[in-house]
Formats: C-alpha cells, structure tokens, sequence
C-alpha cells in the first residue's frame, strides 16, 4: 500500500513551535517516526512538505492515480482552503486528516476544518502519535 504523507505550512518549521502543543519534535524526526511506522505495518509512505499552497494543491492532483491512500495535516490551511477541499474531495481513495493538537479545544478560529468531511477519518491531539494512529486506521487496525 502506498500512503502520502502531506504536511503543509509552518511544518517545517517544527521543532520551534510550542513543544507543549506540538510534540517538541522537527519535522525531520517526525518523518522519520512515519517511515518507521509505516515499515512496521506493510505500508510504503512518502512524506512531502511545502508552504507553497498551490504546490500541495499539485500534490493532491498527483495522488489522484498514483496512491491508496493520503494522510493529510494542512496546517492553517486547514480552516481556510477551499481550493484544497475542492481538490481532496476529488480523491477517490482513503483520506485521513491529522492535527497534532486538538483543534476543537483551541482558539474558536481553529475548530472549524475544511478537510473534515472529506476525510475517512480524523486523528486531533494526539500529537506525532496521531500520524500512527491514521496509518493503523489505512492498514485496517483501528476501528473503521
Ligand atoms: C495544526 C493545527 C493548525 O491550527 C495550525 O495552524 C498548524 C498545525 C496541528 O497539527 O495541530 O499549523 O494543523
């Protein structure tokens, strides 16, 4: 199975964000916990990163014939991108979206997501676990 791993703005950018919001690690360390995990499940993943809003929206369009499925975490995006909903909501595979932190129990601006009804499922607050918990959700383990 192949799963894409999108993170977009300010992810690079990590290991400088509230360690107490965000799990303290860098983006690096972070991927490298994803490709562990998803070795240890029969997955092939590929993690991407950009802060360049059109090119996360050329990612998805690649993902469209080429993945199983696609772990999202827009970032700030999130609560504002239409152009990115309008092009999730052409995936005709499995759709996880991931927050490290608990969206619905931060600022009001926060709680509303433009990914969450085109997601399969959502993984809030869980920090870098989260991106475990959505590749257990894709090879079947988590309660569907
Ligand atoms: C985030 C939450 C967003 O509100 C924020 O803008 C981010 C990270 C998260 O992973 O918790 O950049 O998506």
């Amino acid at each position: 199975m192949q799963v894409l791993v999108l993170n977009g703005a300010n992810l690079d950018v990590l290991s400088r964000r509230d360690p107490k919001m965000y799990g303290g690690l860098s983006l690096n360390e972070l991927e490298s916990r994803i490709y562990g995990w998803a070795h240890s499940l029969d997955i092939t993943a590929r993690c991407r990163q950009t802060n360049s809003e059109g090119e996360f929206i050329e990612w998805i369009h690649d993902a469209y014939d080429n993945v199983d499925a696609v772990i999202v975490n827009a970032g700030a995006w999130s609560h504002y991108s239409w152009a990115i909903r309008d092009a999730l909501e052409l995936l005709e595979v499995p759709l996880v979206e991931v927050h490290l932190s608990d969206i619905e129990n931060r600022e009001e601006w926060r709680r509303f997501s433009v990914v969450a009804d085109v997601a399969s499922h959502r993984v809030l607050g869980k920090g870098p676990d989260g991106y475990r918990e959505a590749l257990e959700y894709l090879a079947g383990k988590v309660d569907q």
